[in-house]
């Protein structure tokens, strides 16, 4: 995508002296004290604010936290303990701004933050004064924030309209980078795996990618609306039977392009939903009308790996059962295991599918890491992002 990289006006030594402003997702979880329980966007968010201060700018970076109420501050919806972390990765101080939209102090080679951009009014709506009011704040306008790049707010979307420049920080850079290698001109085989509880959730990133993947490996709940669509039975497991049409157009559009829905031949069921239930592998043909399936079996998990091993290009959202369960995890780890011995480029995005990487420590094996939750699965589901969209626009102004 043709957007303005703020890597090139470095480069190009425009950036000495000029006011930036870094709109970053700093999004990051908290526990019931507001300590930080998991870091990443704000490590991923670091080279950016690096980049600005070593080329001599002026540096102010913002983010949302949360969902507050507009015009309601609350402790606990404020950046600070954000700001202090950054602080620790910068080895300097991070001063938290507050009020900020109508003039903010700070000086070329200093660093401020300005507080959480969801406490201002119109902020949501991307109210255009307010877009306004905060281009007027900077010379430069940095978008890095490739989590919020699914939303169009007045921080993310208004103040690239109106800002004098507007381009794409180091992060949102590389996962454009990462997604148009894995999806618009990926290494043949295209293997994507989509799993969760629900098929209507993902239903639109299946149909995006079946017209494009040439094996669409469905897991966890998903995959058992695609068993049933196959004609097989699923006992009491999640399913939805009213989307079972779509499964199977989904299965017939694969088919038509000469591409497949690899259907499990064998599972893992327990008879309840628990932690300690007894796991029992089973032929996906001999699920029984009280069985629960949690996991792939270890010939589906085997026959899946192969797939994996030969791709070309993995995309990967989501684990295949319920790896949180020790009993019911083999399938996600392998599947993880698969990955991480696979020459393939492989990307990976969402939460669970963060949470199982981290599990099998993989992460040093998986090619690319998304920090987007809501933006990754849109961009599955073949959408342009507005981050994308205003900046590609920018750049041909
Ligand atoms: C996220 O956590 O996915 C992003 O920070 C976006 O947050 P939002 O869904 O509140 O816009």
């Amino acid at each position: 995508m043709n957007v303005l990289r703020f890597s090139d006006l470095v480069a190009a030594g425009k950036v000495a002296g000029q006011r930036v402003f870094i709109r970053a997702d700093l999004n990051v979880p908290q526990d019931d004290a507001g300590r930080i329980t998991e870091d990443t966007r704000i490590r991923a968010s670091v080279p950016c604010v690096k980049l600005a201060l070593d080329a001599g700018a002026a540096v102010m970076v913002t983010s949302h936290l949360g969902r507050p109420t507009e015009g309601e501050f609350k402790p606990e919806d404020s950046l600070a303990p954000v700001a202090a972390r950054l602080g620790e990765l910068l080895g300097r101080e991070v001063k938290l701004v507050a009020n900020w939209v109508d003039g903010v102090q700070v000086a070329p080679g200093q660093v401020v933050m300005l507080e959480n951009c969801r406490l201002n009014k119109g902020e949501k709506k991307n109210n255009e004064e307010l877009a306004k009011k905060m281009a007027a704040l900077c010379d430069i306008f940095v978008h890095d924030a490739f989590g919020t790049a699914h939303r169009a707010e007045a921080s993310t979307y208004g103040i690239a309209q109106f800002a004098k420049v507007a381009c794409a920080g180091p992060l949102l850079a590389a996962e454009i980078d990462a997604i148009s290698k894995a999806l618009a001109n990926p290494k043949r085989p295209l293997v994507a795996i989509v799993a969760g509880s629900k098929v209507s959730t993902k239903l639109t990133i299946l149909q995006s990618l079946a017209k494009n993947v040439d094996q669409l490996i469905v897991g966890g709940g998903i995959a058992n609306t695609f068993m049933l669509a196959a004609g097989l039975a699923v006992g009491k497991s999640l399913v939805e039977k009213d989307l079972l049409e779509d499964a199977k157009a989904v299965i017939a559009a694969m088919k038509a392009r000469g591409a497949a829905v690899p259907i499990p031949v064998d599972v893992v069921v327990a008879k309840e939903f628990k932690a300690d239930a007894t796991a029992t592998v089973k032929a996906a043909t001999e699920v029984a009308d009280d069985d629960l399936i949690l996991d792939i079996g270890p010939k589906t998990a085997a026959q899946l790996a192969d797939m994996l091993k030969a791709a070309g290009t993995i995309v990967w959202n989501g684990p295949v059962g319920v790896f949180e369960f020790d009993s019911f995890a083999k399938g996600t780890e392998a599947i993880a295991r698969a990955i991480a011995a696979s020459s393939a480029f492989s990307i990976a995005g969402g939460g669970d599918t963060l949470a199982a990487i981290a599990k099998y420590g993989i992460e040093k094996q998986v090619g690319y890491i998304s920090t987007g939750g809501g933006a990754f699965l849109e961009v599955l589901e073949g959408k342009t992002l507005p981050a994308f969209e205003i900046l590609a626009r920018r750049a041909q102004a």
